[in-house]
Formats: C-alpha cells, sequence, structure tokens
C-alpha cells in the first residue's frame, strides 16, 4: 500500500516536472518535439507497446552501417539521419544521441509530429492539436533502399 502511494506520488511529480518543461518551451511560442517520456505520461499503454517495436533500433541498425559510417566521417551523415530519429535538424529534435538520446529512434513524434502544444493543451484541445494518421510514406519509399 505504502509503495503503491509512494509509486503514485512519483507518476504525479514527473508529470508536473515534465510539464513545466513543456510550458517553458511552448510560451516561446514554436512547435517543439519534447520527447517520449512526455508522451508516455498520458499515454502509457501506447508507450508499452512500443518498446519492443522494429523502430526503436532504426539508429542503433544505422550507425552499424558501413555506408553510414563513412559518410558520418565526412561529415554528411544528415542524409541518413532524417529517416532513422526523431526531428534531425529541427527545434528541439535530435542533435546527437548524448544529447537526445530518446529521440535517437523512431519514436512517437517521428510519425505523430511535434508534440508540444498537444502536450499543453486542455482536454477538449487534445485531439486538434496532435496528427493521429501519420504519412508513412515520408521515410518508406516504395522500394527498399540499398544499404
Ligand atoms: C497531459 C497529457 C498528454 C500528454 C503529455 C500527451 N497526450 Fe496525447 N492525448 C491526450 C489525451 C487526453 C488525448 C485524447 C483526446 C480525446 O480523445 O479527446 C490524446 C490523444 C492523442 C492522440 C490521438 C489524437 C486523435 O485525433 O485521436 C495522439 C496520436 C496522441 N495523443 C499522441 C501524443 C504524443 C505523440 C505525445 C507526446 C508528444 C502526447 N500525445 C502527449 C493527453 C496527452
Ligand atoms: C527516406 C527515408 C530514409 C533515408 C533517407 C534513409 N533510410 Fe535507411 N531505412 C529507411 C526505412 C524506411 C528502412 C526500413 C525498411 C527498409 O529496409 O526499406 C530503412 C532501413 C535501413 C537499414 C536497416 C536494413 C536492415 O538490414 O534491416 C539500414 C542499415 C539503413 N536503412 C541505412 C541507411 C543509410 C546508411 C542511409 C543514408 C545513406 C539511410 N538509411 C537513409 C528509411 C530511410
Ligand atoms: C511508426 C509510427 C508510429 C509511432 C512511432 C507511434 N505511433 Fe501512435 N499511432 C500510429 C498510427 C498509425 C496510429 C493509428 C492512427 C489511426 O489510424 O487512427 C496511432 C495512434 C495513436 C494514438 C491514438 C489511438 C490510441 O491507441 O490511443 C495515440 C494516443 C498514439 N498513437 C500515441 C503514440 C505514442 C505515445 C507513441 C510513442 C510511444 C506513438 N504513438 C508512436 C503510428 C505511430
Ligand atoms: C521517421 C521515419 C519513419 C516513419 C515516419 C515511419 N517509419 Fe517505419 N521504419 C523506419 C526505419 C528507419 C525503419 C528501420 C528500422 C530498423 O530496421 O531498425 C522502419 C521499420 C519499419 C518496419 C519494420 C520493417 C522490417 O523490415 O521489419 C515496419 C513494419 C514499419 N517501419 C512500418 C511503418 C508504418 C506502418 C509507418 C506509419 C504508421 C512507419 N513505419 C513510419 C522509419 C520510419
Amino acid at each position: 500500500m505504502k509503495a503503491a502511494l509512494l509509486s503514485a506520488v512519483c507518476i504525479l511529480l514527473t508529470a508536473a516536472c515534465s510539464i513545466t518543461t513543456i510550458s517553458q518551451l511552448s510560451q516561446e511560442g514554436s512547435l517543439t518535439y519534447v520527447g517520449e517520456s512526455t508522451c508516455s505520461t498520458c499515454h502509457a499503454k501506447v508507450a508499452d507497446s512500443f518498446k519492443t517495436h522494429k523502430h526503436n533500433d532504426a539508429y542503433t541498425k544505422l550507425t552499424n552501417n558501413r555506408r553510414y559510417l563513412k559518410l558520418a566521417d565526412e561529415g554528411r551523415e544528415g542524409s541518413c539521419l532524417k529517416c532513422h530519429v526523431t526531428g534531425y535538424g529541427e527545434a528541439g529534435g535530435f542533435v546527437n544521441p548524448e544529447k537526445t538520446p530518446k529521440l535517437a529512434r523512431v519514436s512517437c513524434e517521428a510519425c505523430h509530429g511535434p508534440g508540444s502544444r498537444h502536450a499543453m493543451a486542455r482536454n477538449g484541445a487534445k485531439k486538434s492539436t496532435i496528427q493521429r494518421k501519420p504519412d508513412c510514406g515520408r521515410c518508406h519509399l516504395i522500394h527498399t533502399h540499398e544499404t
């Protein structure tokens, strides 16, 4: 019982803390990436179902790839990153695996778009602030690309 109460308090605290960060971001007016840990405070079930998803390996697999390593040596890895991480080159998006470890994969916002406004929105405005149906074809071309 005590443990259950404690964990409930922890969850509330975590939610409150991440919301402060988002509130700071949205005060600047721009739409930014907030990361999966924020989404999962309200969508825990969906987040759990994604834990074993292939999209989680998108960056790891990329960084084991010979062609990628060669491009990275030349500073041209951006051409690969735009489909293998979340929000590359965008506000609040992937920078590198140390600074933005949670975005080093195809995560929630790679499909649903940057979620700062949605996370902050009042309940009646939740649906209108996030993209429900992703554009898979943005990354999945008709033919598998050469690696
Ligand atoms: C503070 C709580 C909260 C956070 C944080 C949050 N959501 Fe939501 N989200 C909701 C609620 C509540 C709904 C349901 C709205 C409804 O049914 O009216 C919703 C609905 C959605 C939907 C469905 C929209 C639709 O048209 O049916 C998607 C997709 C979604 N959220 C994705 C995300 C993503 C991605 C993140 C992280 C960037 C996120 N949410 C963060 C509360 C939250
Ligand atoms: C237009 C989006 C896009 C770009 C750009 C892109 N990829 Fe991919 N990549 C994908 C998708 C989607 C998959 C998974 C489906 C498939 O294999 O086609 C994938 C899969 C892979 C895989 C895993 C293949 C396997 O064995 O399962 C590797 C490795 C890879 N890409 C490397 C690269 C490299 C290197 C670059 C840059 C030169 C790159 N990708 C650029 C979308 C992209
Ligand atoms: C590979 C793309 C992709 C990723 C990654 C992804 N989603 Fe979704 N999501 C979808 C699709 C597709 C739907 C169904 C849309 C429809 O047809 O209604 C959906 C639906 C949803 C819904 C509304 C339906 C429901 O089950 O409640 C929520 C909420 C949601 N996603 C949240 C998330 C969160 C949170 C994450 C990260 C943990 C995430 N999604 C990651 C593609 C994705
Ligand atoms: C931001 C780019 C991006 C978006 C958007 C995206 N994907 Fe992917 N997807 C990838 C990459 C990259 C991989 C390769 C991951 C790996 O092999 O490690 C992948 C892998 C997959 C796989 C596994 C392929 C295999 O060879 O086993 C499936 C299935 C898939 N995606 C379906 C979808 C669907 C359906 C959507 C839309 C709801 C979607 N993806 C949206 C980038 C994306």
